[in-house]
């Protein structure tokens, strides 16, 4: 097992990696103040991992609130139905909330403990790869409106993250590709010895093997928190993290949401960040094949969908919240682990970029 302490203005947590970690009470007792513990998880993940989950809070008086699955559910009428079991358990406020599944049960539960009698203890025990390395370091928590994603939220942080790279073993291929594309983004944003060790290890990373796991999932959320640290209400260089994101994100909306994954859509929206900063003249075109080569083996695609022209993208980024004061914004990049936030671009080569994007 790997811990690794975040330190923040107003606490440090720790962040505790590795397999078999659900059968570990002694790690998450200490951080239970009350005697009240709701478990907030949802109808996929429950029937996994609930029962150990209850077993080493057997101290405590547990109650388990199951959520429907999906990011169609993130929203404040899901919300409400945490709150409601609160109430009619008549949980105080030295309660805890334990989060248990990916980053949608994350999002909502933390906001929940964030908002419950103005804020209760809350854990974390992230069940995604996406979740373990991002969405559970950095205290963002909220839900969807039907105007526009992660909308209505606040910044919470847990006492404490468990992240059982065992509970891994059963998220299907596909989510698993989803997370290494934001484990990639690190390298690329600031880690070039990082990505040199991807490139190496990628094999091990696809099976699983517990010890690249933690090695990596513990690598990624020490940039996150470095980067979060430096910057935590995202005043500017939180923005980095964005790499891939502001072409993902359009991606994701112009397929619908749910037909890309968002770590997929992130990983074409990295290559188009490459390319262009080849472009530029920023990045050796070899380095562009190095991240096209990376992604491939990571089984993340490469390639924009067939129905994206480059007017539907430019339309789309258009709406992203990086636009500020009328000109886009783009993290792009100076090297392989060097990435800027800029627009200082050029909008010819952006447009040819994405004419080339469908491949
Ligand atoms: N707070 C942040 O900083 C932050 C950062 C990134 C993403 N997010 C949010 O995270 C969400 C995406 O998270 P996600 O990718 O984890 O999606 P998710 O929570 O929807 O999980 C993906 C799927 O895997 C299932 N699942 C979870 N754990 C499993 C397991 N161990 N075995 C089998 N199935 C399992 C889930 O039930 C779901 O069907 C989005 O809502 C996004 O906005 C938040
Ligand atoms: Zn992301």
């Amino acid at each position: 097992m790997k811990t690794l302490h975040v330190d923040l203005d107003e606490r440090s947590y720790p962040i505790h990696i590795g397999p078999g970690l659900l059968g570990r009470p002694e790690l998450i007792r200490p951080h239970i103040h009350g005697r009240q513990v709701m478990v907030v998880s949802n109808e996929t993940v429950a029937p996994l991992y609930l029962e150990q989950v209850r077993q080493a809070l057997e101290d405590f008086e547990q109650q388990a609130v199951i959520l429907p699955d999906g990011e169609e559910y993130k929203n404040l009428e899901t919300l409400n139905t945490i709150f409601d079991a609160l109430l009619e358990r008549r949980f105080n406020r030295r309660c805890t909330l334990v989060a248990l599944g990916g980053g949608v049960v994350g999002d909502i539960a933390g906001f929940a403990a964030a908002c419950y009698q103005r804020g209760v203890d809350f854990i974390q025990i992230p069940t995604t790869l996406l979740a373990q390395v991002d969405s559970s370091v950095g205290g963002k928590t909220g839900v969807n409106h039907p105007l526009g994603k992660n909308m209505i939220g606040a910044f919470h942080q847990p006492n404490c993250v468990l992240a059982d790279t065992d509970t891994l073993n059963t998220l299907d291929d596909r989510q698993l590709a989803a997370g290494i594309a934001e484990v990639i983004k690190y390298g690329l944003i600031r880690d070039a010895g990082f990505f040199e060790w991807l490139e190496k290890n990628m094999t091990r990373l696809n099976a699983r093997d517990p010890e690249a796991l933690v090695f990596a999932i513990e690598r990624s959320c020490r940039n996150k928190a470095e980067v979060v640290a430096e910057d935590e209400r995202e005043a500017g260089s939180r923005a980095l993290l964005n790499l891939g994101h502001t072409f993902g994100h359009a991606i994701e909306t112009g397929t619908g949401y749910g037909v890309w994954l968002h770590g997929e859509a992130v990983a074409v929206g990295m290559l188009l960040a490459a390319r262009l900063s080849a472009l530029q003249g920023w990045l050796d075109e070899a380095d562009v094949a190095r991240i096209e080569a990376l992604l491939l083996a990571a089984h993340l695609p490469v390639k924009a969908p067939g129905e994206m022209d480059a007017d539907r993208f430019l339309e789309l980024m258009a709406v992203d919240k990086k636009v500020l004061d009328g000109g886009l914004r783009l993290v792009l990049l100076r090297g392989i682990g060097r990435a800027v936030v800029t627009s200082e671009f050029d909008a010819g080569l952006l447009r040819r970029v994405l004419e080339e994007a469908a491949g």
